[in-house]
């Protein structure tokens, strides 16, 4: 077996691990928007009206597995038909598919030191003037708190002050000192040492973006090692066909 059939084995097999591999992120995608986990639904519903909406972590697999998916059709093809126009389309949308992955890479590490500092800035005064206030936002943090058994976002000082606490005279809410049946007061809620919300949240949105990172990671590399072979499979038959033509 010549190089150049080697070459065409390889173009195949790399375009079925992209084809397979669009599968299984279509496959996964959906999984993920049909199981509402822990997280996704509750602790980020609290902030589901404000940045979370830019991390669709499911409808960007689904979206890049379709792509892929289509790639691998097109790739495999361009090998088996030895076609110089099939493979310069594929290798054209693998570079623009890089590109923008890279965008994204890069977006998304600037974003994940944003989005703490935002989060910060517009928590607390929330809890200060909405808790209590507002229906559903109470409900939402409400239903975080006793998931997750945090208090406030940083601590319970989040509350100190606030409409909610001024409203029923220096009381916090119940997850603030663990959900017992205690009056939750200054010293109960400072006696309990329940922990912010925030860690939890933190940890929510670093798991979404380094989900998002290795499987970029990982079809870029895939990537890139196509696009090699695809250059070389185009080069020998551009070579081929003028010497058929001499
Ligand atoms: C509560 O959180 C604030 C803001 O992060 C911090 O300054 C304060 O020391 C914390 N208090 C306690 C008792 O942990
Ligand atoms: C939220 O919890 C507090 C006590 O922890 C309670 O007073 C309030 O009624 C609850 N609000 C909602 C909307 O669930």
């Amino acid at each position: 077996m010549g190089l150049f059939d080697f070459a065409k084995v390889m173009m195949v097999v790399y375009n079925l691990l992209i084809l397979s591999g669009g599968g299984g992120l279509i496959a996964v995608g959906f999984w993920m928007h049909f199981t509402s986990d822990l997280l996704g639904s509750n602790v980020l519903g609290v902030f589901a009206v404000h940045t979370m909406n830019l991390i669709n972590v499911d409808m960007y697999f689904i979206s890049i597995g379709i792509v892929m998916f289509l790639l691998g059709c097109l790739g495999c093809c361009g090998a088996k038909k030895e076609s110089k126009c099939l493979l310069i389309w594929f290798l054209s949308i693998i570079v623009i598919i890089l590109v923008a992955e890279l965008a994204i890479g890069l977006f998304a590490l600037a974003y994940s030191s944003y989005i703490g500092t935002y989060l910060r800035s517009w928590a607390r005064p929330a809890l200060q003037n909405q808790y209590g206030r507002h229906f559903h936002f109470t409900e939402l943090w409400n239903r975080t708190m006793t998931k997750l058994d945090c208090c406030g976002f940083n601590n319970y000082t989040d509350f100190t002050g606030s409409y909610y606490s001024k409203l029923y005279g220096e009381i916090y809410p119940s997850s603030c000192c663990g959900n017992t049946t205690l009056r939750c007061d200054l010293q109960n809620a400072k006696n309990s040492m329940v922990k912010g919300c925030f860690k939890w949240i933190e940890w929510a949105l670093d798991e979404k973006l380094y989900i998002l990172g290795a499987v970029a990671a990982g079809v870029a590399g895939t990537e890139s090692g196509a696009v090699i072979v695809a250059l070389y499979l185009f080069f020998y038959l551009d070579k081929d066909e003028m010497i058929k033509a001499a």
